[in-house]
């Protein structure tokens, strides 16, 4: 099974790009900016990543972006990810990058953006990897800094495919976000929404109906209500689900508690995504791995997966065949 999914041709959906900041790139921009870290050693990072829940891991995960300071760092960063997945046999990747994190602290949205194009221009080239980049708003942050960064992101516009939502889900209804959602669409971009990771199956409704959230990222919380579960089903509209991200948040107990194969029985169009790589423990190879080991997946369950990415990105019918 191991060599089968390690062969498959991927698609990841649920990528945070300041999510896969390994520790020894931590430390090489710590040092080459001269960014004192709070950490001794690779090692201490990682058994500082012990979390109990979304934010316990948010805290560590945007202070490690600190150190996130030029144009070459973006860079670095994404084209250490392009090839990780390549070699992990991943064909196209949209992705998540979260520019109030960096704007905030005075690094402007040009230097983020033009690190993280020029990698994807030679991921493309050099590897044949395809991506898109969407753009997330900082949900604990308030609406009125999300509609700031849209105006920024605005000389950006063909770079960005769609705009998203992430960070604290609890009491940061995606109801907040409804207009910068409705101006973001009416300038052309697609969207995306975290609903439904900590937060309840009202949240998954008003991403769908206030934001217009053409996928959902995660949606787990989903099967909390049955007549979410019947429009989501019948309208086709794709689940980003990143198993090994629910286990290290305790979303679920363990593995065998994840109910991606529930959800995938239902028909429901799911989806096996990374989520942030470098601190949960594993790239796509290892979500899907992890994920067909504790719940008994299928090879049809593989494929039915790999062709539900397929169908659930961005691209278009000639690509997407391309694909498959
Ligand atoms: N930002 C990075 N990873 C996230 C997640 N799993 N949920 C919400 N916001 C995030
Ligand atoms: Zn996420």
């Amino acid at each position: 099974m191991q060599k089968f999914i390690e062969g498959l041709p991927k698609v990841e959906l649920h990528l945070h790009i300041e999510g896969t900041l390994e520790p020894e790139l931590m430390f090489a921009m710590a040092e080459r900016n001269n960014i004192k870290l709070r950490y001794g050693s690779v090692e201490e990072v990682r058994q500082a990543y012990n979390f109990t829940d979304l934010q316990s891991f948010l805290n560590i995960y945007y202070a490690g972006a600190n150190v996130l300071q030029t144009e070459q760092d973006f860079y670095d960063l994404a084209w250490a990810y392009f090839s990780k997945a390549h070699a992990q046999n991943v064909r196209h990747a949209e992705i998540f990058f979260d520019p109030q994190t960096h704007t905030d602290r005075g690094i402007p949205l040009e230097t983020v953006i033009n690190g993280l194009h020029r990698a994807q221009q030679d991921a493309q080239n050099k590897l044949d990897l395809s991506s898109f980049l969407i753009l997330c708003f900082l949900r604990h942050l308030p609406p009125e800094a999300a509609l700031r960064i849209l105006d920024e992101a605005q000389p950006y516009k063909d770079w960005i495919i769609a705009v998203g939502l992430d960070s604290s889900e609890k009491d940061r209804p995606p109801a907040l976000f409804e207009e910068v959602y409705s101006q973001a669409r009416a300038q052309g971009y697609l969207s995306v929404a975290h609903a439904g990771e900590e937060g309840p199956a009202e949240y998954v409704w008003e991403a769908l109906k206030l934001l217009g959230s053409q996928r959902i990222d995660h949606g787990v919380r989903s099967v909390d209500d049955p007549e979410l579960l019947k429009y989501l089903t019948d309208r086709h509209i794709p689940l980003t689900v990143c198993p090994l991200s629910n286990v290290k948040l305790r979303v679920f107990p363990s593995m065998k508690d994840h109910n991606i194969k529930e959800m995938l029985d239902m028909g429901l169009r799911v989806t096996i995504n990374s989520d942030d790589p470098a601190y949960f423990g594993g790239y796509m190879n290892e979500n899907f791995i992890a994920a067909q080991r504790d719940l008994g997946l299928t090879r049809d369950d593989l494929y039915r997966i790999s062709l539900n990415s397929i169908e659930a990105t961005f691209l278009d019918e000639p690509h997407k065949v391309a694909l498959k």
